[in-house]
């Protein structure tokens, strides 16, 4: 795992972004695991802005998200459904049927989980995953004790990350449960840029980086994959303490 540290988050979407457009650049039908979240709206953005110059297509590219919340359906403002149409895509040249999101809403949720690691498995698996952190040190929605070989599947939020998501929602209550793409589908992609900004995810991002392998802190999961790039900001590496690995 190498990690790339940038003077501000502009600076780390912008290179984000040109990382996964390189990726696409070498491969137009590459298949690419999505989060949402504020840390990749500044990736969003330049893509967008990318695309607007003809510098990069999306046309023949295959898209999933990593996550939704239970019980919302795809039209509700706060599903990651509404979020990735808002914000990604909707103003790029995606073809819809290759955009693929959990429906939080399915009537049989755990049916719908083999579904969606199925379509992973049937696109051929997963080139290029973009993450973000949570700071407890979840990705996906994989919270600490996740297992390292989980797939897709249901899972209980913890608290703090209900209380980080409250906003988004009516009474300041977040959904109890999600819908994850797992640990070991997130593990066999063939590239992962983790994405990390602001001085509330500098604690995790030195434990998943410095600390044990444990799944107790899901991201260090990542320290063993071969091709794993940290983008940070400033203050997301401020708690490293043996500097850099680059
Ligand atoms: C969202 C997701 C989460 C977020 C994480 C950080 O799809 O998978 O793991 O990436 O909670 O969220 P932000 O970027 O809002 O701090």
């Amino acid at each position: 795992m190498r990690a790339r540290v940038f003077p501000d988050y502009e600076a780390m979407g912008a290179a984000a972004a040109d990382a996964v457009a390189r990726a696409l650049g070498e491969d137009p039908s590459a298949v690419l695991l999505l989060p949402t979240g504020t840390t990749p709206l500044g990736m969003y953005r330049r893509l967008v802005d990318m695309h607007r110059l003809g510098e990069v297509s999306f046309l023949r590219a295959t898209f999933f998200n990593l996550d939704e919340y239970l019980g919302l359906v795809p039209d509700h403002p706060a599903s990651y459904h509404v979020y990735m149409k808002e914000h990604f895509y909707g103003l790029i040249d995606a073809d819809p049927a290759r955009i693929f999101v959990p429906d939080g809403a399915a009537p049989d949720p755990e049916a719908e989980c083999e579904r969606y690691e199925a379509a992973i498995r049937e696109a051929g698996g997963v080139d290029v995953c973009v993450l973000g952190i949570g700071r407890n040190g979840h990705i996906g929605f994989n919270e600490p004790g996740a297992p390292f070989d989980s797939r897709t599947r249901v899972v209980t939020l913890s608290e703090s990350t209900r209380l980080v998501n409250a906003a988004d929602f009516e009474a300041n209550r977040a959904p109890e449960q999600a819908i994850t793409v797992g640990m070991a589908t997130i593990f066999e992609s063939n590239e992962v840029l983790l994405l990390a900004s602001g001085t509330n995810k500098a604690s995790a991002v030195a434990a998943a980086l410095e600390g044990d392998v444990s799944e107790s802190m899901p991201a260090s999961m990542l320290t063993l994959h071969q091709r794993t790039v940290l983008f940070l900001d400033e203050d997301a590496a401020s708690d490293l303490g043996h500097g850099v690995p680059g």
